[in-house]
């Protein structure tokens, strides 16, 4: 048998052991390489730049529990607990780069804040999070968002490059030539309401929702009146109305156990108010 014969497959072997592994190194020593396979996308770290702008954006404090989802080498949630007190969490699915992650939380000294878990993004509970941070792919923000949308009311997320189709950002903000998305997740709201406090009494409310833009109307003795200005971001709602006596009202309240405990604010004055479910 010819020696080039006996050498080829084993060549082949061991290039494409080196092509499709994204380890160089034994785990003490492991380097990644920008560019190399993730399991749904490939790593390239957010630069310091973007990360800081995606933070403050978010408002990032001591507060919250920030997770990055494909956390790489943990840069992220490395910089939100150190520079912004957080509390972060990485889901990486390449067990070496959780590990050069771990490495890298350890020389940061922020392991009492910094967890990075080795995990799939589409099977660890984020659940708890108060931030979520991602750089992923159009399409696997798109397979997140129903369970972003799920989330609780007033959680924030900011997408490094990649947006969500029709759930338009609250923010946009860019560093260099990349743009960063920023949302807070939506109560859900939509349907009919009946509006208890007011002077004369009940207003039926319906309101209209396509994730955080809301309208809607307020219907009182036969006569509907059309919500004005109407704002929601995460549990908090605001919007006017005017009655037929040219008297401009303001309601602002918050969503607390399925109903919206506010104030509606007329001519100076101040009533509390009440929006139920029918
Ligand atoms: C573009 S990098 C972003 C790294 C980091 N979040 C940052 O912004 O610097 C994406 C990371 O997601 C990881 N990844 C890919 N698919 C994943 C999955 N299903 N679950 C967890 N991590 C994943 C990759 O290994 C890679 O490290």
């Amino acid at each position: 048998m010819k020696l080039s014969r006996v050498l080829f497959p084993v060549l082949l072997a061991s290039w494409l052991n080196v092509a499709c592994s994204s380890t160089t190194g034994t785990p003490a020593t492991y380097e990644p390489v920008r560019g190399q396979a993730g399991k749904d996308v490939i790593w390239i770290p957010t630069p310091e730049g973007l990360i800081e702008k995606m933070l403050t954006t978010a408002k990032v404090s001591d507060q919250d529990k920030l997770f990055d989802l494909g956390a790489g080498d943990g840069i992220i949630a490395i910089t939100a607990a150190r520079k912004y007190g957080a509390q972060s969490v990485g889901i990486e699915f390449n067990p070496d780069m959780a590990q050069f992650a771990r490495r890298k939380v350890a020389e940061a000294g922020m392991t009492d804040k910094v967890k990075i878990i080795t995990g799939d993004i589409f099977q660890e509970d984020f659940s708890s999070a108060t931030v979520v941070t991602l750089y992923l792919m159009p399409h696997l923000n798109m397979k997140l968002r129903p369970i972003l949308l799920k989330m609780k009311p007033g959680t924030r997320v900011v997408s490094n490059s990649f947006s969500m189709e029709d759930w338009e950002p609250d923010e946009i903000m860019s560093h260099q030539s990349t743009q960063a998305y920023f949302w807070v997740v939506p109560a859900q709201i939509e349907g009919p309401w009946v509006m208890n406090g007011l002077e004369g009494g009940p207003f039926r409310v319906i309101m209209s929702q396509s994730f955080q833009n809301i309208g809607g109307t307020l219907t009182r003795g036969g006569q509907t009146l059309p919500m004005m200005g109407a704002k929601l971001r995460g549990d908090e709602v605001k919007f006017q109305f005017t009655t037929s006596d040219r008297k401009v009202h303001a309601f602002s309240g918050r969503l607390e156990g399925g109903r919206f405990k506010g104030t509606v604010v007329s001519d100076f004055r101040h009533t509390p108010v009440e929006i139920t479910r029918p």
